[in-house]
């Protein structure tokens, strides 16, 4: 008779740039004030990488987790990467990150799932562990967002921030712990709607491209906003749901930072007090693919995450992209 294998996130870690981009240094830069940022989005403030790449804000993060676990890089057996700001298109970040920390026996590739892609990295992470084909994979969700920003855009330059964020999992040595369910999504004809068009093979780099700014993001706010608020609400209480869970039940909900009053509405219908959801959109914007791992980082180095405890993990994000993670903490 063969037990299940489960996977466990075994350990977190995180790294955020120290230059600090606020609300009054945006005032002065698009016609926008602090009022209408924080009331709007719930962000004052976010940090932004000013030399280097994605995969260094994934170094930093990774070295923290390493040493938090106390484990050898060289013992990592698969890096996922998670982010829609590669260093660049190929080699894969997973690969600049694996030769930047020496994780010599790794392989690895990226995930394109934008703000939904820790979600999906991490459901195909526990994957190749219940597989019981690998030991050790690093999921990272890193984002340079500021490289793909245009600073003259009030709807888009206000959101955004950098930061790098990863998890490690492992076989569970009980498998009542780790990853228990994950729902992911995908619905192409968001594409209209949040998107760079510029630099990929439908329009490769020209002077047009620059001059007409495609290599920037471009999002139409209202109608994101519109399915994000019923697309993360609905996934968490489908998961909620499928695994007999009550809001009392859940410690934390740990939401995709992308607006304030979307991960309202979200705990709002898991029937959460506000006091049991991870939110450091204020300090840091949308970090993409790395706010999710971002906050499990800063919570449990505040000693705040226990074992035993129930976490949802929910996204929203490009594609569009969405999806829950059920988890029950495991160290
Ligand atoms: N400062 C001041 N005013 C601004 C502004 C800014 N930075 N950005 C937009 N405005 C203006 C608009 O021009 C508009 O003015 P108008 O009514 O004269 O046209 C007004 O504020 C309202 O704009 P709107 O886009 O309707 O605001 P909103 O309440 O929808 O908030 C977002 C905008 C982007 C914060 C919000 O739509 C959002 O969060 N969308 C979803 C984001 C998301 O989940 N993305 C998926 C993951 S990345």
């Amino acid at each position: 008779m063969s037990t299940k294998i489960r996977a466990a996130i075994t350990a977190v870690g995180h790294y955020v740039p120290d230059k600090i981009l606020t609300n009054a240094m945006l005032e002065k830069m698009v016609d926008t004030n602090d009022e209408w940022i924080r009331t709007r989005t719930g962000i004052s403030e976010r940090r932004i990488l000013e030399n280097g790449a994605t995969s260094d804000l994934a170094v930093p993060a990774v070295q923290n987790l390493l040493k938090n676990r106390g484990i050898g890089a060289d013992e990592i057996d698969v890096i996922i990467f998670a982010t829609v700001t590669p260093d660049m298109f190929f080699p894969a970040t997973a690969c600049v990150l694996q030769e930047k920390i020496g994780a010599k026996k790794a392989w690895g590739f990226d995930v394109s799932a934008a703000c939904s892609g820790f979600v999906y990295a991490i459901a195909l992470g526990a994957q190749l562990i219940e597989a019981g084909t690998y030991k050790k994979i690093l999921v990272v969700g890193a984002d340079k967002m500021s490289s793909i920003l245009d600073y003259t855009d009030r709807n888009t330059c206000i959101l955004f921030g950098d930061a790098g964020a990863a998890v490690l999992l492992e076989p569970s040595s009980d498998p009542n712990y780790g990853i228990i369910d994950h729902k992911l999504y995908s619905d192409g004809s968001g594409g209209d709607f949040l998107y760079m068009k510029g630099g990929g093979s439908l329009n490769p780099p020209s002077h047009k491209t620059i001059d007409d700014k495609l290599h920037y993001i471009y999002q139409d706010g209202k109608a994101v906003f519109k399915v994000a608020v019923v697309g993360m609400a609905d996934v968490s209480e489908e998961i909620m749901k499928r695994n007999n869970l009550t809001g009392a039940d859940v410690d934390w909900l740990v939401p995709h930072q992308a607006n304030l009053r979307i991960i309202d509405a979200t705990a709002n219908r898991m029937g959460l007090d506000k006091s049991k959801v991870m939110i450091n959109i204020g300090k840091y914007g949308n970090t993409t693919a790395a706010t999710i791992p971002l906050c499990l980082s800063e919570w449990w180095h505040a000693g705040k995450v226990k074992k035993g405890q129930n976490l949802v993990f929910a996204s929203f994000g490009a594609g569009y992209t969405w999806g829950a993670v059920y988890v029950k903490w495991g160290f």
